[in-house]
């Protein structure tokens, strides 16, 4: 029996908020093409090739002046809101760069203490402002749902504009997984791709929100494998659980790092969150378990990757940046050209660039 369509349009943001994501995904589409990035979960194979095809091309194009020259004329008719009130520095960077590399204007805020949000003005309402002055708005919130929450209220509004998710709370990063998945492929490109690879997840699985959306872009890839390395207290949550295994995603869970380290065809490390903490829990981890030192090296496969989305604390000794599986600046940078992809999508000038 056909499932009864519900009528997205007319629920409470609270109503909504409840629905399942592939019930309410149609909300953020228009015409069959993404209108706003917010979960990983928009994304199925084909966008994600088309969305690195594009960053690739961009990458090449930008190395010369006259090709930025060029690509700099394309949205140099629009503005875009760096709306940033959760610490970050490449996230911000990088999408501030993306949008100089498309000629967009760009105007930021960084904090609510700086906005009329310290005057009592509800976050709602600051987003429906930059509604007035902008043509995209891109954000990072220190609460889960808030980029959702944005752009579900400007859709419903005459004059919606595109909202992308720079990290929301505890919840995802749909942007960094896009730039840890091309750094992947790009690594494996001459191996036979993502598809059939090992890839080991080490840290704060539990709070990471890169963790939860790079498994999640993971499913439009055949036979991976992952490897979840943390200690007890910061394992990944029954949601992913629940989301592996409806998708038949093989994993392992392991609080042993060194005993895996050879399977890997990629180790992802990650920092201990405890920006999240409510009472220090996490002070009292010993973390040193879950770092890589440099006598660790050897353990792992010759062409092995190693992978951060950064900052960085110990988990990754500085002696490691001059091993050649080294890969983590390299996928900073890969930020800056993916996401410039991913504005030039949600503009539709895919076209002209590739021409
Ligand atoms: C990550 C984030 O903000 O979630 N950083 C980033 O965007 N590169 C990871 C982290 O802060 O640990």
């Amino acid at each position: 029996m056909a499932k009864k369509k519900i009528n997205l349009d007319k629920l409470s943001w609270d109503e909504f908020y409840k629905i399942p994501l592939p019930d309410k995904l149609e909300f953020f589409e228009k015409d069959g093409k993404m209108f706003d990035c917010l979960f990983s979960q928009q994304y199925n194979r084909k966008r994600l090739e088309n969305v690195f095809n594009l960053a690739t091309k961009i990458r090449h194009t930008a190395k010369t002046k006259e090709g930025l020259d060029m690509l700099q004329t394309f949205l140099s008719h629009k503005r875009a809101m760096l709306y940033f009130v959760q610490p970050s520095t490449r996230t911000f960077v990088s999408f501030q760069s993306a949008c100089y590399i498309l000629g967009l204007k760009v105007s930021e805020i960084r904090s609510t203490s700086t906005s009329s949000e310290l005057k009592g003005e509800t976050p709602e309402d600051t987003i429906r402002t930059f509604s007035s002055y902008a043509d995209i708005i891109i954000m990072r919130h220190f609460e889960e749902g808030m980029a959702e929450k944005s752009a579900w209220l400007l859709n419903k509004t005459k004059r919606p504009i595109p909202v992308i998710n720079g990290g929301s709370g505890k919840d995802q990063h749909p942007t960094q997984a896009l730039l840890d998945l091309y750094t992947l492929n790009y690594s494996f490109e001459k191996k036979g791709g993502i598809d059939g690879k090992t890839i080991m997840m080490v840290g704060d699985l539990k709070r990471g929100r890169t963790i939860r959306s790079l498994t999640y872009l993971l499913k439009n890839y055949k036979n991976v494998k992952i490897i979840y390395v943390a200690p007890d207290y910061l394992k990944i949550e029954q949601d992913v659980r629940t989301f592996l295994n409806k998708n038949k995603i093989s994993f392992v869970e392991s609080d042993n790092m060194q005993k895996n380290l050879k399977f890997a065809d990629a180790v992802y490390m990650t920092r201990i969150q405890d920006e999240y903490d409510v009472n220090n829990e996490s002070k009292n981890i010993d973390y040193s378990k879950f770092h890589l030192k440099k006598d660790l090296l050897k353990l792992m496969k010759k062409d092995a990757i190693i992978m951060h989305p950064l900052p960085r604390r110990a988990e990754i000794e500085v002696a490691v940046d001059e091993d050649p599986r080294a890969m983590y600046w390299r996928q900073e940078r890969n930020g800056m050209w993916i996401r410039t992809a991913l504005i030039a999508t949600l503009f539709g000038i895919e076209d002209k660039i590739l021409k």
